[in-house]
């Protein structure tokens, strides 16, 4: 998905060219959100298809109670908030930030409506701009710090408004393109099979100066067994191998949680896939398209990625052999298609701990019971991936652009 490029930040920079150099990344990720739901009418921003999805109204006001809760109040004493009732709908799940509307009931907040929703975008902007011009010397670390967060929060929600609206859509009969022109891109041509991983004491997680998130901290030594990793991600024409060879039917392929889903939700398909005049479709960003053989399977959750390891014979990469492999070049599509899960839990770092206050609360308390995807996806914002990146879903979650790539053992 294009987003206008900023030029990077040099070394050294003065304080003016700080300045300009985040008003101008903030007007950038503030119009790509806008630009994503601009086709989108005022009843489709209210849906709630699942209590797992958001409406986009509410991303779009959620994003920006991040901004006016952790950087806006903190460091002006003179703003006024648009409304004091909005921080109540608008928290997603800060404890610390104080008490919150239930996320199943997000679909509910008809009021206030999209264009109140615009104007206190429009509102907590101009905060920020200001502060982004005038935030004193000994302030500013911080504050860019903070902001800079608040930037790929928001780039994160632009992820989450495609993934939330495609589900709502795939709940209509209708079947609507949120735009008719899309279409997941060509992979890059390249020799199949398995690449080996040199075996050793390997770095991982993120280095450098660049941004990451905490959970991709410290950097470590991990140890890689002798292995190798497909070079190309599971495609669909695999997938409906799979199928054929009864995949949603056989309890041994599955984990035991996993088999109690197929049977209680009634999986015969990847998400978003209807059988239609004897072919299998896939619900698309541009409606609904027949599955193309070619492309990466997309919408399985952790359990199929499982199931399908184990009927190929072969395994899931951890997060760490996938992130070796990545820093050597060996997966051409590891980015910019769909998220690949790996059979690692969601665990910090040794030594990983979470910043004190509110803002601790982004990633750490999420690490109990999720597993790790890495790469990014076809609806992640340009230059949101790196290859330390943690993402991190339940396992039976499949609305998001998630599949996989096998690992192989001698
Ligand atoms: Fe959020």
């Amino acid at each position: 998905m294009a987003q206008p490029a900023v030029q990077p930040l040099s070394q050294g920079a003065t304080l003016s060219e700080r300045r300009r150099f985040w008003r101008d990344a903030f007007g950038a990720v503030r119009a790509e959100t806008q630009r994503r739901v601009a086709t989108l009418s005022d009843e489709d921003q209210i849906v709630q298809s699942m209590p797992d999805a958001s409406p986009a109204k509410w991303h779009r006001a959620h994003v920006t109670w991040f901004f006016e809760q952790f950087l806006v109040v903190p460091n002006d004493p003179s703003y006024a908030p648009f409304d004091e009732r909005f921080p109540f709908l608008f928290n997603s799940y800060y404890v610390a930030a104080g008490p919150r509307h239930a996320r199943p009931q997000r679909g509910l907040i008809t009021r206030p409506d999209g264009a109140e929703v615009t104007a206190y975008r429009a509102h907590v902007e101009a905060a920020v701009e200001r502060l982004i011009e005038t935030i004193a010397d000994d302030r500013a670390d911080e504050f860019f710090r903070v902001l800079e967060i608040g930037l790929h929060h928001e780039q994160q929600h632009q992820e989450l408004l495609l993934t939330d609206i495609l589900h709502a859509f795939a709940q209509n009969p209708t079947l609507p393109a949120y735009d008719p022109l899309w279409r997941m891109p060509r992979r890059p041509l390249a020799q199949g099979g398995y690449a080996e991983l040199p075996a050793g004491i390997h770095k991982v997680g993120h280095a450098g100066d660049g941004y990451c998130f905490d959970n991709e901290l410290p950097r470590h030594d991990t140890l890689i067994q002798p292995v190798r990793i497909a070079r190309q991600l599971v495609s669909n024409a695999e997938w409906l191998e799979f199928m054929s060879d009864g995949a949603y039917e056989k309890p041994a392929l599955w984990l035991s949680d996993g088999w109690t889903a197929v049977q209680t939700e009634g999986w015969q398909a990847p998400g978003h896939w209807q059988r239609r005049d004897d072919q299998w479709h896939v619900m698309t960003l541009s409606g609904s398209q027949p599955v193309d053989p070619a492309a990466p399977v997309c919408h399985i959750n952790y359990y199929e990625a499982d199931a399908f390891a184990r009927w190929a014979g072969k395994h899931l990469p951890t997060e760490f052999e996938w992130e070796v492999a990545a820093r050597a070049g060996l997966l051409p599509d590891a980015f910019g298609f769909v998220w690949q899960w790996t059979r690692s839990a969601y665990l910090p770092y040794p030594g990983y701990k979470a910043a004190e206050g509110a803002l601790g609360e982004y990633n750490g308390k999420f690490m109990v019971s999720q597993m790790v995807l890495r790469g990014s996806s076809v609806a992640t914002p340009a230059g949101h991936e790196r290859v330390s990146y943690r993402n991190f879903f339940y396992p039976p979650a499949r609305w998001q652009f998630t599949g996989l790539r096998l690992a192989d053992y001698p």
